[in-house]
């Protein structure tokens, strides 16, 4: 049998890599105030840092605004022309999956009136130093092949423990 203690000391662990392995942000453009048109939404993004992997989401009345990824043509002239995708839920979530400038509209003509924002999505940042990847940088590779490996790591880590504690029936 397995103690209460042990599997209270697993359960901590399990708690830890989970939440370890979703470190992604939801950056909700406006805050409290939304996708509405009279906001400076410059003020918005230079107040958050946007990783690779997080996600910017929307929420406005779906019957009067949506929104538009553009260039920065489209950004610049509030044209969805060629646009890179388009969102209409009231309610949407967009994977900022790139390290790059992202740049959103509303496409009817709100974007005049300030319902257009770009945020620049960073790399990850290389995971905390005493982390289990810390001494195993590959030359040349990105940030978030390291970070994963950390992640990977730390499963390995709490897989073994627990067939230590549960016996190796449990994997
Ligand atoms: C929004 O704020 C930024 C930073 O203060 C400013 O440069 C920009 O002109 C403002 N935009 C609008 C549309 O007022
Ligand atoms: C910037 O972020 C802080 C903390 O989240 C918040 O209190 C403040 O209102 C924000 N400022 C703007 C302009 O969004
Ligand atoms: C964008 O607007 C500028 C100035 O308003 C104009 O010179 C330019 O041709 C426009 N670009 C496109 C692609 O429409
Ligand atoms: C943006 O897209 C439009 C339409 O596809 C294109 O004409 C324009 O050159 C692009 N602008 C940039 C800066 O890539
Ligand atoms: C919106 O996106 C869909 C595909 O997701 C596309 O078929 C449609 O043409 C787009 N609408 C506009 C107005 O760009």
């Amino acid at each position: 049998m397995v103690s209460t203690s042990a599997q209270f000391i697993f359960f901590c662990l399990f708690i830890l890599f989970t939440a370890t392995a979703t470190t992604a942000t939801d950056h909700i453009v406006g805050a409290n105030k939304g996708w509405n048109p009279g906001i400076n939404y410059t003020l918005w993004a230079n107040n958050q840092t946007f990783y690779v992997g997080d996600l910017i989401s929307f929420r406005y009345q779906k019957t009067q605004y949506n929104v538009f990824q553009v260039n920065q043509t489209g950004y610049d002239n509030c044209t969805t022309e060629g646009a890179l995708g388009n969102w209409t839920s009231g309610k949407d979530f967009i994977p900022l999956n790139e390290a790059k400038r992202f740049y959103f509209i509303c496409g009817n003509g709100q974007c005049f009136n300030g319902m257009k924002v770009t945020v620049l999505v960073h790399p990850l940042p290389p995971p905390p130093s005493g982390s289990i990847a810390a001494n195993s940088t590959p030359s040349g590779s990105a940030a978030p092949v390291v970070f994963h490996k950390g992640l990977v790591g730390l499963r390995a880590f709490v897989l073994a423990l627990a067939s230590i504690l549960f016996g190796s029936g449990w994997i």
